[in-house]
């Protein structure tokens, strides 16, 4: 139930699908006997240095993963010196997790219909000294994730006849998470659910706000006085849009391929973006990256840098924070072994040139 949870995507998963496949669509060109003896990927973030350009996404509820949560994932991202968003759906307090780490933080925001709920929330993360602030905003409604009402997903997790097999099948998980510290949205107690709910259903009845537009963006500006990105852009007009509305980066990210079945996947509208955007704010792509080399395909097309989201789930799920921290050491050591492989040192000079279509006519 919770793998489903964390893998799935929304009706017939095409746009999950298309997140990971646009990577294959795109092959490398390397560059033979130069000098790749030493490799560099350390990077900044709107002018915080990160080791890495792998940062980690927001997601909801990681405590329902393994015991630790959100606060094991900062901690990991933080040793491995890279930079980690909690989420406004998270089981661990704003604070506990910023004071597990001291590498750069962001936090990400719904806009919520209760727009002061949405005040505290960002007065909150400012005293707490988050370095930035992610605004999502791709979901005015929760989309239809099939695998969660199949499996009857429900928070807290319900013991009943259908999901009894499955819960009896993990019995360190019974024990570490659901006989554990409930699970809950612990930063907004006042709206979390009190009985058993359909995350899904109680997100759309009582939270979300599918009336919001970018006039309310204006208020969330006006109250944060850091850095402010913008997560789920898919287009050109609304680049234009979050440049115009002061945003300092943009998130190319259909969500994990959660929301809008059938947009494309995130890759492919990375080049819209970045053309819209001409350089005014960072770029940063999020969704199907699972290997260093598609990090690195992402930058050469303009990407600043790479989020991602299920992968460090699934290192949280196996070993927790080492887990977590194996998972970002793994990809980095893919990403220095690509650019050796390339022949490109640098992650700073990568460009159009390491890709080509992975499927050229052979023919003229
Ligand atoms: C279990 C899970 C929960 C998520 N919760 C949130 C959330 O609360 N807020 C948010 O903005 N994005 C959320 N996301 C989306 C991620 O931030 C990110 O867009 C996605 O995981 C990236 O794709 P990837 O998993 O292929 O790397 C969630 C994703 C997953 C898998």
């Amino acid at each position: 139930m919770i793998f489903d949870f964390i893998d799935g995507g929304a009706e017939d998963e095409v746009t999950l699908r298309a997140n990971a496949d646009a990577f294959r669509r795109l092959a490398l060109r390397p560059r033979r006997l130069v000098d790749v003896s030493r490799t560099h990927q350390a990077t900044t973030i709107l002018g915080a240095p990160v080791s890495t350009p792998v940062l980690l996404s927001p997601t909801g509820l990681a405590r329902l993963t393994a015991r630790g949560g959100e606060v094991a994932v900062a901690r990991a991202a933080g040793r491995k010196g890279t930079l980690f968003t909690l989420s406004t759906m998270a089981s661990s307090t704003i604070e506990d997790v910023r004071a597990a780490t001291d590498g750069p933080l962001w936090f990400q925001l719904y806009m919520w219909r209760d727009q002061e709920l949405v005040d505290r929330l960002v007065d909150r993360v400012q005293t707490a000294g988050y370095d930035g602030l992610m605004v999502a905003v791709d979901v005015p409604v929760v989309g239809k994730r099939e695998r969660d009402l199949r499996s009857g997903f429900t928070l807290p997790p319900r013991l009943r006849a259908r999901t009894a097999l499955d819960l009896l099948r993990h019995p360190r998980w019974m024990r570490e998470v659901l006989a554990g510290r409930p699970v809950t949205f612990e930063n907004i107690a006042d709206a979390a659910p009190g009985q058993v709910v359909a995350v899904a259903q109680y997100v759309n009845q009582e939270l979300s706000n599918p009336g919001a537009t970018w006039e309310d963006l204006g208020r969330v500006r006006s109250r944060w006085s850091g850095p402010l990105v913008l997560k789920g852009v898919m287009t050109a007009e609304d680049t234009e849009r979050a440049i115009d509305a002061g945003m300092q980066g943009i998130v190319v990210s259909n969500h994990g391929g959660r929301q809008l079945d059938g947009e494309l996947g995130a890759l492919e509208a990375l080049p819209e973006v970045l053309e819209a955007a001409r350089g005014r704010v960072e770029v940063y792509l999020e969704g199907g990256v699972r290997r260093g080399s598609d990090v690195v395909k992402a930058l050469a097309l303009g990407a600043r840098a790479c989020f991602v989201g299920r992968p460090y789930l699934y290192g949280l799920a196996n070993g927790g924070s080492a887990g977590v921290e194996a998972v970002i050491a793994t990809l980095m050591d893919e990403i220095d072994s690509t650019l050796a492989l390339v022949g490109r040192p640098s992650i700073d000079g990568l460009d159009r040139s390491v890709l080509c279509p992975a499927h050229p006519p052979l023919l003229a």
